[in-house]
C-alpha cells in the first residue's frame, strides 16, 4: 500500500504563518519545501522538509548552487528534482534532472522528480511522449529506487487555477506507472500537482493512481493546506 504524501512547495515565497498545519501526521506523509533561507528554521521546528533543488555535484565552482550533501547535513529528507519552473528558468534538461535524482539517492535523500507537459504539447497530442521521455531519462542513469517519487505537474495547471480533470490526471498517472520498472511499479508514489485546492483535492486523491499532491499556492495558506491534509488523512488507506 502506498502512503499518501502531501507536499507544500512554497517556491520563492516567505514562510506562511502560523506553522501548525505543516507538521508531520501519523497516517500520511506531510513534507514542506521552504526557501533555502527558511529550511533550517522549519527543520529545527520539527517539520519534515525538503529542498526545492540541489545540484548533482557535491561541491565545486557552481556559484549560487548548493549540493545534496549540504542539504542532507542541514536535515533535509526530500528534494524536488526538475520542477517545471527550474526546467524553464534554468534550462534543466531531462539528463540534468536524472543526475540530480541519482545524487539525491546516493545521499539518502528522497527525490520527487517532477514531470509534465506544456499546454502546447498537450494541444498537439504529445503529452504522453513528453512525459515518457522525462521518465525514461531516469532509467538511463539507473536512477530508480522505491525511495523516489514522481510528481505529475501539467505545466498549464500550475498557478493557473486550471486543474486537470481527475480522469485525465488518473489516465496520465496510470500511464506513468506503466512505464516504471516492474518491481517498483506498485510501490512508487505518483503525486499530482497543479492548482490542487481544498475543493478539488478529494476527487483527485481518490483516484487509484494518485498518491498525493504537490501543492503550490494553497500550501501558502495554512487553512487551505490543513484542509487538504485532513482530506488526505480521511482517504487513507488509499483505495489502491
Ligand atoms: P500551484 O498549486 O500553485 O498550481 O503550484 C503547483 C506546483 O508547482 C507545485 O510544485
Amino acid at each position: 500500500m502506498r502512503k499518501l504524501l502531501i507536499a507544500g512547495n512554497w517556491k520563492m515565497n516567505p514562510m506562511p504563518s502560523p506553522l501548525d498545519a505543516y507538521y508531520p501526521r501519523s497516517d500520511i506523509d506531510v513534507v514542506v519545501f521552504p526557501t533555502f533561507l527558511d529550511l533550517k528554521h522549519c527543520i529545527d521546528a520539527g517539520m519534515l522538509c525538503g529542498a526545492q533543488y540541489a545540484h548533482a555535484e557535491d561541491s565545486g565552482a557552481h556559484t549560487g548552487d548548493i549540493g545534496m550533501g549540504m542539504i542532507k547535513d542541514l536535515g533535509c529528507r526530500y528534494v524536488l528534482c526538475g520542477h517545471s519552473e527550474r526546467r524553464a528558468d534554468h534550462s534543466e534538461t531531462n539528463e540534468d534532472v536524472a543526475a540530480q535524482a541519482v545524487a539525491a539517492l546516493e545521499h539518502g535523500i528522497h527525490p520527487i522528480v517532477c514531470v509534465g507537459e506544456t499546454e502546447q504539447e498537450r494541444s498537439e497530442g504529445r503529452e504522453k511522449s513528453i512525459v515518457a521521455a522525462q521518465i525514461e531519462a531516469l532509467f538511463q542513469l539507473s536512477a530508480f529506487s522505491s525511495q523516489l517519487s514522481i510528481a505529475y505537474e501539467p505545466v498549464w495547471a500550475i498557478g493557473t487555477g486550471k486543474t486537470a480533470r481527475p480522469e485525465d490526471a488518473e489516465e496520465m498517472h496510470a500511464f506513468i506507472r506503466s512505464l516504471l520498472p516492474e518491481d517498483k511499479r506498485e510501490t512508487t508514489r505518483i503525486l499530482y500537482g497543479g492548482s490542487m485546492k481544498p475543493d478539488n483535492c478529494k476527487a483527485l486523491l481518490s483516484q487509484p493512481n494518485i498518491d498525493g499532491g504537490l501543492i503550490g499556492g494553497a500550501s501558502l495558506k495554512p487553512e487551505q493546506f490543513s484542509t487538504i491534509v485532513d482530506i488526505a488523512v480521511s482517504l487513507f488507506p488509499h483505495s489502491s
